[in-house]
């Protein structure tokens, strides 16, 4: 595990971590064999070029703007608890403005606009992320914690894509829906989360945009400077002032954006408890409405799966980017017959897994989002061992500051324990093992999420067989956590409606009959 910048016993909860991992025989041996192995020299990415303003006010009708309340709330790193700038807490007051910016700049400037013309303005967004790319994704590693092979080599790269895809569209709308007549909904509230903060603000504009609307954007509260660093793009794209409006805040921003009766079309991706009270607040309102939820992913691996090809790709799903992931794979569904060979495997390659500096380059795990994060994690990792599922965490020293968790697999999970059941939205992984095909279905399926899912096998006609019966948005096979922007997703269940991506994702900005 990499070792830099370690204190002794860091982070997660200190003691049990080593105590259960000792427990362990098999894990003690595996992280001092492959721990040793695989120590790298500190190779931390430059931040000379990064310029965070001390901070940062409300981009509303294309100026910015001070909050009416006066009020600001600090922004930190959680890697090392240091604070990075204040932003402008919103109140009701700015929302309305930002709503009206948004309203006025809809029917004056940007539905008149033509829709080659639109597609132009987004393009150009799609450059200027290109071109500060490095800058945004060292941001997005400092303020969210995620290491930067993360930010750089997914979130920054995605975002700038979805922008390409979406000003392609811009003016084939017709072509979208042959024979239809697609039309904009008006302003959209977009409220997002703190796991992709960037990519998220992408997801929601860029569609928007291409289909007509404006739009009034709420990133999170522990995540807000790579949208604002977007607004600035957009403000140098020259964009028809109140197109994008940014109001940064917390929950009750979040809640006067979706309660704002100017707003056309609420689009959210946040938790399944949020979602549900955005979606009371909604009925009977007339807002057309899409909720990105939480998930339970299962990746099912049977006995004739390629088992290392497997074991990158469960250890992509969960650990990577800390499983603060929607659709992360938190449960491993095992054939019996191949379980103690791929648990074996995962736990020696779960020992040279490096958490850390998220701005090193050779990090694997950064840093937990924030300290309440942590708190849930540490929570349910708990009710893991007192309901009796073992459990496995490479010794790992953790940095003294900042919010941490080490890399966690529990075996012997049951279905009716809070691990395989919950959410954890950390790296911890809940196994649990199958007999039969139709086994591993029933495990998939039985959760209140539908959001993902993994197969892995050798077999073309058994990961399509599988597929046809899981009862997810995303079914990956041999393979996880890929995206493009021309792939629809979104959830069954509770892990909400609508598809973002996608001649699909077009239809939640647009009228069409
Ligand atoms: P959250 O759902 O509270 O936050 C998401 C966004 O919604 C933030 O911008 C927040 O300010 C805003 N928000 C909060 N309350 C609101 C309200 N009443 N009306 C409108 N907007 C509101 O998520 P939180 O508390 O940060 O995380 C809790 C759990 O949710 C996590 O542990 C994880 O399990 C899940 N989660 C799922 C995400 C996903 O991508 N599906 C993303 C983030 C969290
Ligand atoms: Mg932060």
């Amino acid at each position: 595990m990499n070792d830099k910048r370690t204190a002794a016993a860091g982070g997660d909860a200190g003691s049990p971590r080593h105590v259960s991992a000792a427990r362990d025989a098999d894990a003690a041996s595996a992280a001092v064999v492959f721990g040793d192995a695989w120590r790298y020299a500190p190779a931390p990415e430059a931040r000379d070029h990064v310029k965070i303003a001390p901070r940062y006010d409300l981009f509303i009708g294309g100026a910015w703007r001070a909050p009416a309340s006066g009020r600001y709330l600090d922004s930190i790193s959680p890697s090392t608890e240091e604070k990075l700038c204040e932003f402008a807490e919103a109140s009701e007051q700015d929302v309305d403005l930002a709503v009206q910016a948004a309203r006025t700049a809809y029917e004056k400037r940007w539905s008149r606009l033509r829709p080659l013309d639109r597609g132009k303005y987004i393009y150009r967004i799609a450059r200027a992320i290109q071109e500060k790319a490095r800058e945004l994704a060292i941001v997005e590693s400092l303020d969210g914690g995620k290491p930067i092979k993360e930010s750089r080599d997914v979130d920054l790269p995605l975002a700038a894509a979805h922008f390409f895809y979406h000003a392609g569209w811009a003016d084939k709308l017709e072509h979208a829906f042959p024979g239809r007549r697609p039309r904009p909904l008006g302003v959209a509230g977009q409220v997002i989360p703190w796991n992709f903060p960037l990519l998220m603000a992408a997801w929601k504009l860029a569609p928007a945009l291409a289909a007509g609307n404006t739009c009034v954007l709420k990133p999170a509260e522990t995540t807000p400077l790579t949208a604002l660093l977007l607004a600035k793009i957009i403000e140098e794209a020259d964009l028809p002032p109140g197109v994008v409006n940014v109001v940064t805040g917390a929950g009750a921003t979040g809640a006067a954006v979706v309660g704002h009766p100017g707003v056309d079309k609420i689009a959210f991706t946040g938790s399944t408890e949020v979602g549900k009270r955005i979606q009371r607040a909604l009925a009977g309102t007339g807002k057309r409405l899409t909720l990105e939820l939480g998930g339970k992913a299962a990746n099912i691996v049977f006995e004739d799966a390629p088992l290392d090809q497997a074991v990158e790709g469960i250890i992509r799903g969960i650990f990577f980017n800390q499983g603060h992931v929607c659709c992360a794979g938190s449960r491993l569904l095992v054939e019996e017959s191949v379980h103690d060979a791929l648990l074996h495997k995962l736990r020696e390659r779960m020992a040279t897994l490096r958490v850390g500096d998220p701005l090193d380059k050779n990090t694997d795990v950064g840093a937990i989002n924030s300290r309440a994060q942590l708190e849930k994690i540490q929570d349910l990792v708990a009710s893991g061992e007192r309901e009796g599922a073992a459990r496995f965490t490479p010794r790992c020293a953790l940095p003294e500051r900042g919010y941490w968790f080490a890399p966690t697999l529990f075996t012997g999970v049951a279905q009716s324990h809070r691990i395989a059941r919950e959410e954890i939205f950390g790296p911890v992984l809940s196994v649990l093992t199958f007999r039969t095909p139709e086994e591993a279905i029933e495990k998939a399926n039985n959760t209140m999420y539908g959001l993902s899912a993994g197969v892995w096998t050798a077999k073309g006609s058994k990961s399509f067989w599988v597929a046809q019966r899981l009862r997810a948005g995303v079914v990956w096979a041999n393979t996880f956590n890929k995206f493009d922007p021309s792939a629809p997703f979104g959830g069954y269940k509770e892990s909400g409606f609508g598809r973002e991506g996608g001649r699909q994702g077009l239809l939640a900005y647009l009228e069409v009959d």
